[in-house]
């Protein structure tokens, strides 16, 4: 099992879009057993992989979980009539199986490729915020959960929230990777020592090796205007082997295929130059992954 946090301390740089993609494509396409975890009170990634209604289900339903119970104990269980006591109910100790969603399972039948590759998700919600405040040492809970209820996955997928806070230190506390998606504009590039020295400074405290996989180009215009095209080329000669050789454009579909719930490798209305750009990069992050 490999944990991989997709960060930066960026918003609308494209995090979400590419992990929701990556996760899909290599339990789809490559076969894997994945996990993608939400750790965003945005709840961004869960809202793209997952129909309204069946959400609304899952968190209405008391024997579910979500990522809140990873951090939070659930409140003390019914009280027992005949001895007035309450049963407490450590939700952080619930089985991994009562709080995903299975997103994909090549193993049923329908699923267009077959194969043993799945994607289960561990979804957020919009009461996470709430943890904000918790006790000390919440952040170490998500990687405890992993290493013990996770590790029949061969990835975990962890989708953070842009800023600074018990998440992003929850999620870098349980990875063994980071990739940092980046829209190819100045200021943007500016955040990037900023991440790369945040993680250092953390991970060196927790006596913690955090390797960077690489920074995946998003957003990118086409045509591509040429102040973009030299960000870009200076940040290859600057970082050399760590951006990716493949990167993700513009394209008007990518919000309709979060409407539809939709990867975009198998959103019919991308264009299969789009759907190749998703094939690249997920091909290129398991290379880089698995060197
Ligand atoms: N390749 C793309 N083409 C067009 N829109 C995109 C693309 N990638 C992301 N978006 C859109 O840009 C916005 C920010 O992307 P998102 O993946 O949510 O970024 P982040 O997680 O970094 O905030 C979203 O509305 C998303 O649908
Ligand atoms: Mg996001």
């Amino acid at each position: 099992m490999e944990v991989v946090s997709f960060m930066n301390m960026k918003g609308g740089v494209g995090k979400t879009t590419l992990a929701v993609n990556v996760a899909f494509t290599l339990a789809a396409v490559h076969e894997k057993r994945v996990l993608m975890v939400d750790v965003d009170p945005q709840f961004n990634a869960t809202q793209y992989l997952v129909q309204d209604d069946r959400y609304l289900s899952h968190i209405s339903d008391n024997s579910k979980g979500t990522i809140r119970d990873v951090f939070v104990p659930r409140s003390l269980g019914a009280v027992n009539t005949t001895t007035g006591l309450a049963k407490p109910q450590n939700k952080a100790k619930m089985d991994l199986s009562a709080c995903i969603l299975t997103i994909y399972d090549g193993a049923k039948p329908g699923f267009a490729r077959g194969g043993k590759g799945r994607l289960d998700l561990l979804p957020s919600t919009l009461d996470l915020v709430e943890i904000q405040t918790s006790p000390r040492k919440t952040e170490d809970k998500l990687k405890h959960y992993l290493k013990e209820k996770a590790a029949h996955y061969d990835y975990v997928i962890l989708d953070c929230p842009p800023t600074i806070s018990i998440f992003t230190e929850a999620a870098i506390l349980a990875s063994d990777k980071y990739v940092v998606p980046m829209r190819p504009d100045p200021l943007s590039v500016l955040g990037l020592p900023l991440l790369e020295r945040y993680i250092h400074d953390y991970t060196a405290d927790a006596g913690q090796k955090l390797e960077q996989i690489g920074i995946i180009f998003s957003l990118v215009r086409t045509p591509t205007p040429t102040a973009m095209k030299n960000i870009m080329n200076d940040l290859r000669k600057a970082r050399k082997s760590a951006v990716f050789e493949s990167m993700s454009t513009l394209s008007t579909h990518v919000a309709e295929s979060v409407e539809y719930h939709r990867p975009m490798i198998y959103f019919n209305k991308a264009s299969s130059k789009v759907k190749e750009q998703y094939l690249k990069i997920t091909a290129e992050f398991l290379k880089r992954a698995e060197k």
